[in-house]
C-alpha cells in the first residue's frame, strides 16, 4: 500500500471574483521509503501539492490518503493530529521562531504532542547533535548561518519521529556547498527508512531522489500520463490480436 496517494486531486482558491485552479488533476502514488523530487515551473502547483501531501489543507476535488487515512473530510484538529504524528516539515524560509533559541525551536512540535519538558529538551539536544549543531543549542536563528538555520529546521522536522518528511526547496536559500550537506542529511534520513518528498528547482538536488514527480499547470506527470496512455493503447491492440 502507498504511504501517500492522491487521486484526481484538484485545488481551487477563490480570490474575490476569480477562481485560481492551482491543481487540476494530480495523481501521485508514493511508496514507503521512497525519496521523491517534485519539479515544475514557478506557479505550477508544487507547494499546493505539498500542502495536500502534508495534510495542511484538503483538496477541492479528488482524494488524498496519508498512510491509509483519507483526509478529505477531516476537521482542522484531526488534520493537526495526523500531521504531528506522521509528518515533518522543512520549509525554504526555515520558518523558525526568532525569539526562541535552537533548542526551543526543535522542542516546539513536541509540546503539541504533550511530551514532558525534560524529555523535550533531551530529544531536542540529541537531534541538534545529530545535525552537527551540538555547540549551537542556545543560539537564536538570527545568530546562525543559513545552513545552520536549515539544520535546525531539519532537527525540528524530526522532533516527533515522523515517517514522512516534506521539504519545500530545502536548499533554496543556501550556497551550493551548504546545500549539498543538507542533501546528504536528507539522504541519511532516507537510508534510515523515512519517506522523503522534496520540491526542488535544482537538477543536482533531484539527482539524490529515486524518482521525479513533474508538475505543469497543476497537473502531475503529463509525459508519464502520455506514456501510460500509449502503453494502454498498445496493450489494447495486443489484446485484440
Ligand atoms: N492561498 C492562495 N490563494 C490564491 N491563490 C493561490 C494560493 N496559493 C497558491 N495560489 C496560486 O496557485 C498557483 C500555484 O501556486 P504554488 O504556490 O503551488 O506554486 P509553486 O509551484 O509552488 O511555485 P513556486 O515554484 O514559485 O514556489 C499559483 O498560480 C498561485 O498564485
Ligand atoms: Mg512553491
Amino acid at each position: 500500500m502507498s504511504i501517500i496517494s492522491l487521486q484526481d486531486v484538484e485545488k481551487n482558491y477563490q480570490l474575490g471574483e476569480t477562481i485560481v485552479r492551482a491543481l487540476r488533476g494530480s495523481n501521485v502514488e508514493i511508496e514507503e521509503g521512497e525519496f521523491i523530487a517534485v519539479m515544475g515551473p514557478s506557479g505550477s502547483g508544487k507547494s499546493t501539492l505539498m500542502n495536500m501531501i502534508g495534510a495542511l489543507d484538503v483538496p477541492s476535488e479528488g482524494e488524498v490518503n496519508i498512510d491509509g487515512e483519507e483526509i478529505n473530510q477531516m476537521s482542522e484538529n484531526q488534520l493537526a493530529l495526523l500531521r504531528s504524528k506522521k509528518i515533518g516539515f522543512i520549509f525554504q524560509e526555515f520558518n523558525l521562531i526568532n525569539s526562541m533559541n535552537a533548542r526551543q525551536n526543535v522542542a516546539l512540535p513536541m509540546i503539541f504532542r504533550n511530551t514532558p519538558k525534560k524529555k523535550r529538551v533531551e530529544r531536542a539536544d540529541e537531534l541538534l547533535e545529530e545535525v552537527g549543531l551540538g555547540d549551537r543549542k542556545t543560539f537564536r536563528p538570527s545568530e546562525l548561518s543559513g545552513g545552520q538555520r536549515q539544520r535546525v529546521s531539519i532537527a525540528r522536522s524530526l522532533a516527533n519521529n515522523p515517517d514522512i518528511i516534506l521539504a519545500d526547496e530545502p536548499t533554496g536559500n543556501l550556497d551550493t556547498e551548504t546545500g549539498s550537506k543538507i542533501m546528504d542529511l536528507l539522504t541519511e534520513l532516507n537510508d534510515e527508512g523515512k519517506t522523503i518528498i522534496m520540491v526542488t528547482h535544482d537538477p543536482n538536488d533531484a539527482e539524490y531522489a529515486d524518482r521525479i514527480v513533474r508538475i505543469v499547470d497543476g497537473k502531475t506527470n503529463p509525459d508519464e500520463d502520455l506514456e501510460n496512455q500509449e502503453k494502454l493503447k498498445n496493450k489494447e491492440k495486443d489484446d485484440e490480436n
